[in-house]
């Protein structure tokens, strides 16, 4: 199963290497069919920590305000064993062992994108990570949603977030984190309003609540996370993410986990819901997850592909092939592209037909 998803990952990030990003490309129908895993909430909801905890890495720039300026699509890739390393697509063959400089990469990277203001830009971050230590996920971390423009940003930009983030997760393929903080009324929760919006029975969406340990004394999230407050189709999990001091801190992610972990073993009312609560149960639930997705696609995508294949040499017949040009040169790859794939994809198959792999 690990290695189905780690093909989609392979076609993913063929697909954006072409220029593709879902949106004026060769291949918008290919790409739309994979899946990816996208964040959205209000500003410091605590989106980026989240997907923190899910890798299990610090890396991503967090903090009060608007941090997250351009999306961030994030590929993580299980090795069997090594030191973990990541990868930019705008840097290739960089690896990045240092985490701390993929923060600084990050935001370097937002920067020459949209300068150093509070401006955001649509054009997403490629980020590939390898490890021993993650389940193999395509992650994307989407700028906030905000209700009004700060100073700096052009009034547009409320808009300008709801749209971007929209263009994630209406996809039908998107499976949405909604990641409301608790100690905020769930009732203004923008990340439960827009996922309802896109996703309306819920079928793709988890329910994410941080925040919990900020909660007002005397108050708590049981009827929340028992799902009495707000029914999602999936369970509503909890997580304890590092505070801003923790930040400041520098409290490890280790530490953080086990900490998140004692908080739900400990804390009276949460005990019975232990269990399912935290990073950790939420980076399995989302494997488990994902891997349904792909497998209930994978016809889909390969008769995706083969047309696509067709297609494309149908237009190289058209143009009269070899094309010197780079608009040429690029559709060629396409092509030489597609047909890997497409091997990979018959040979995966005719293992899983003879037996050879369990799916
Ligand atoms: P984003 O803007 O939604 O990406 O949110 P960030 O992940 O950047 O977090 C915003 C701030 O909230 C940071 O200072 C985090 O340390 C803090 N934060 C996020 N989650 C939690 C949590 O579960 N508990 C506590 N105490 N603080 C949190
Ligand atoms: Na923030
Ligand atoms: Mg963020």
């Amino acid at each position: 199963m690990e290695n189905l998803i780690s093909l989609v990952n392979k076609l993913q990030r063929a697909c954006t290497a072409l220029g593709d990003h879902g949106e004026e490309s060769a291949l918008p129908t290919l790409w739309d069919s994979l899946p990816a895993i996208a964040v959205v909430g209000g500003q410091s909801s605590g989106k980026s920590s989240v997907l923190e905890s899910i890798v299990g890495k610090d890396f991503l720039p967090r903090g009060s305000g608007i941090v997250t300026r351009r999306p961030l699509v994030l590929q993580l890739h299980r090795i069997d064993e090594g030191r973990e390393y990541a990868e930019f697509m705008h840097l290739p063959r960089k690896r990045f062992t240092d985490f701390a400089a993929v923060r600084k990469e990050i935001q370097d990277e937002t920067d020459r994108e949209t300068g150093r203001t509070k401006q955001i830009s649509p054009v997403p971050i490629h980020l590939s990570i390898y490890s021993p230590n993650v389940v193999n996920l395509t992650l994307v971390d989407l700028p906030g949603l905000t209700k009004v423009a700060v100073e700096g940003q052009p009034d547009s930009i409320v808009t300008d977030i709801e749209n971007m983030v929209r263009s994630y997760i209406e996809k039908p393929n998107c499976i949405i984190l909604a990641i409301s903080p608790a100690n905020q009324d769930l009732a203004t929760s923008d990340a439960i309003k827009i996922s309802r919006d896109v996703d309306p029975k819920g079928e793709r969406t988890f329910g994410v609540l941080t925040k919990i340990d900020l909660m007002d004394k005397g108050t708590d999230a049981v009827d929340i996370l028992e799902g009495r407050s707000y029914k999602l189709q999936f369970p509503w999990i909890g997580v304890v993410n590092r505070s801003q001091a923790d930040i400041n801190k520098s409290v490890d992610m280790i530490a953080a986990r086990r900490r998140e972990r004692e908080y739900f073993a400990n804390t009276p009312e949460y005990k019975h819901l232990a269990h399912r609560m935290g990073s950790e149960h939420l980076g399995k639930m989302l494997s488990k997850h994902l891997e349904q997705v792909i497998k209930s696609r994978i016809p889909g995508i390969q008769s995706l592909i083969s047309k696509t294949i067709a297609e494309l040499e149908a237009e190289l017949k058209r143009l009269g092939k070899p094309i010197a040009t780079d608009a040429g040169g690029k559709l060629y790859s396409i092509v030489e592209i597609c047909r890997i794939f497409d091997g990979i994809y018959k040979e995966h198959l005719d293992g899983v037909r003879s037996g050879g792999e369990k799916i």
